[in-house]
């Protein structure tokens, strides 16, 4: 392929990727896109092996991989469960962080790379072998753990060292230091010593910054590490010279970077605490509740009964959470519904922006359901309409409904914006039993007079009440 027509060809990817994040902005465009976005990467895939920076004699190493690739990438999609997505997405950014690392080093080792530049070039090259494998590591280790938090291989508290700003300090000051030292190298085994050092700091400071975010912060932490993954990759594309490696780094390390910033407000966080890290806990201890634990009587309800609080009102919110994700609960959600709007119930959905495990997960598995987009609503249009709501129904969710959030400045959620379904007439919770969400922590609706609590499995209880509902 001429390099005309692969820049030709880069230039058509980049703009389809645009088009793909414009599409991705709203659930009715999201299926286009999607397919931008897929079309995009197969033009931007083929014009890169077919270009003309792979020589033929390499297309036999980049087939395998391929092949590798695709396999394990079909066998995940296979395998994993909506409900494993997050973990899945930590663990491809990590990926992303290991290329820009492994890239770095090779681009530093290769003579052919190192013969190319001299003078000012070659220290702009430098800087960008150094910069590349620092994002890179600090992106891979970072990813690993939020991997192993998302999917419980990790305890999801927060581990702050004493003196922790102290160590990242010396960390930044320690990665300058060696960057100097780099700079200054006259030969590959000497700029090896510093290059080695600043990747073992980058990884240590990845670990110790996402170790150090306590539960219900991590949905900031994976969308700031998806920005990162993003900068690693353009970082990867300076350092092989291919524009569009940078522009789609950049596209992702931006929009990641918004994703972040719109999740800080969503929770109440500050962006520079987050990349400080430790943040969601106070002065340097892990927050502890104010010490009055939730307390009272529990009113359990049964699938019949809340039939019949269902079929008497006039207004309804159902507020989505984790749980219907686990028990695949929607499709019974949105024939209730069906059948509560058919009956001239007014019945709207209201969605946390954590809810779930990942962005827009509520959104998604609704949108899977078939429920209609109008009346899915975000917290803020419909938070003020509690109180001339009949029956809140809050389906498998926990940490999003918990009045602890405005109540107990000692709480780790404290601060954190809540659907204040405990201002309804009555609010029915649907979940296997009294414990903590994510968060790990306690919730006091449950123990709130107009408060029923609904045990089971949500699909198996939703089931009971639809069939008591139709009864
Ligand atoms: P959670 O607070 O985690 O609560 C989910 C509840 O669902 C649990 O208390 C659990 O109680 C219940 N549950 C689990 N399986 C169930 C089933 N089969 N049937 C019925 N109930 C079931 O979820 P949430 O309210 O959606 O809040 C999200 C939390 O995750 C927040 O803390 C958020 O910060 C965090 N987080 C979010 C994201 C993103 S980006 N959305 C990413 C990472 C973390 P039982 O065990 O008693 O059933």
């Amino acid at each position: 392929m001429s390099v005309t027509l692969a820049t030709v060809s880069y230039v058509g990817a980049t703009i389809l990727f645009i088009l793909s994040l414009g599409g991705l902005s709203h659930p009715e465009t999201s299926r286009r896109g999607n397919l931008y976005g897929m079309i995009g990467m197969t033009i931007a895939v083929l014009a890169t092996v077919f270009g003309p920076q792979v020589t033929s004699a390499g297309y036999g190493w980049i087939i395998g991989a391929m092949v590798v690739g695709a396999c394990i990438g079909v066998f995940a999609a296979r395998t994993v469960k909506m409900t494993q997505m997050p973990e899945l997405v930590a663990l491809m950014h990590s990926l992303v962080g290991l290329a820009a690392v492994l890239v770095g080093f090779a681009n530093y080792i290769d003579p052919a790379a190192a013969g190319q530049f001299q003078g000012a070039e070659k220290t702009i090259h430098e800087i960008e072998i150094y910069v590349g494998i620092l994002i890179g590591a600090v992106t891979f280790s970072g990813s690993i753990i939020a991997f192993g938090k998302l999917s419980g291989k990790i305890s999801g508290k927060p581990v702050l060292l004493p003196a922790r700003h102290w160590i990242n300090l010396a960390g930044l000051l320690i990665v300058v230091y060696f960057g100097r030292e780099f700079l200054h190298a006259h030969s590959l085994s000497e700029g090896m010593t510093p290059l080695v050092v600043m990747t073992a700091v980058s990884l240590l400071f990845g670990i110790h910054m996402v170790m150090a975010i306590g539960g219900a912060d991590m949905p900031v932490v994976v969308s700031m590490l998806n920005s990162y993954s993003g900068w690693a990759a353009a970082a990867t594309g300076f350092m092989l010279n291919n524009d569009l490696l940078i522009v789609t780094g950049a596209l992702v390390g931006s929009s990641g970077a918004i994703l972040s910033y719109i999740m800080c407000k969503a929770m109440n966080r500050h962006f520079i605490s987050v990349i400080a890290g430790g943040f969601g806990t106070e002065g340097g201890t892990p927050a502890a509740s104010s010490g009055t634990q939730p307390a009272g009587e529990v009113v359990a309800v049964s699938a019949a009964e809340t039939a019949d609080l269902l079929r008497e009102a006039k207004n309804v919110i159902i507020v989505p959470g984790y749980g219907m994700a686990v028990a695949q609960a929607q499709h019974t959600v949105y024939e209730i519904t069906k059948f509560l709007r058919e009956k001239g119930v007014n019945v709207r959905f209201g969605i946390h922006p954590v809810a779930g495990r990942m962005p827009g997960h509520m959104n998604v598995l609704l949108a899977e359901a078939k429920v209609p987009y109008d009346i899915v609503l975000e917290m803020d249009e419909l938070n003020d309409d509690f109180p001339n709501t009949d029956v809140a129904m809050v389906i498998g969710a926990n940490d999003i409904v918990n009045p602890a959030a405005q109540d107990d400045p000692g709480s780790p959620i404290a601060g954190m914006p809540v659907l204040e379904v405990w201002k309804a007439k009555i609010s029915i919770v649907m979940k296997r039993s009294m414990a903590s969400g994510y968060a790990g922590v306690d919730n006091p609706l449950f123990y709130k007079e107009n408060n029923r609590m609904l045990f089971g499995d949500a699909k198996k209880m939703l089931d009971e009440v639809q069939a008591a509902l139709k009864g």
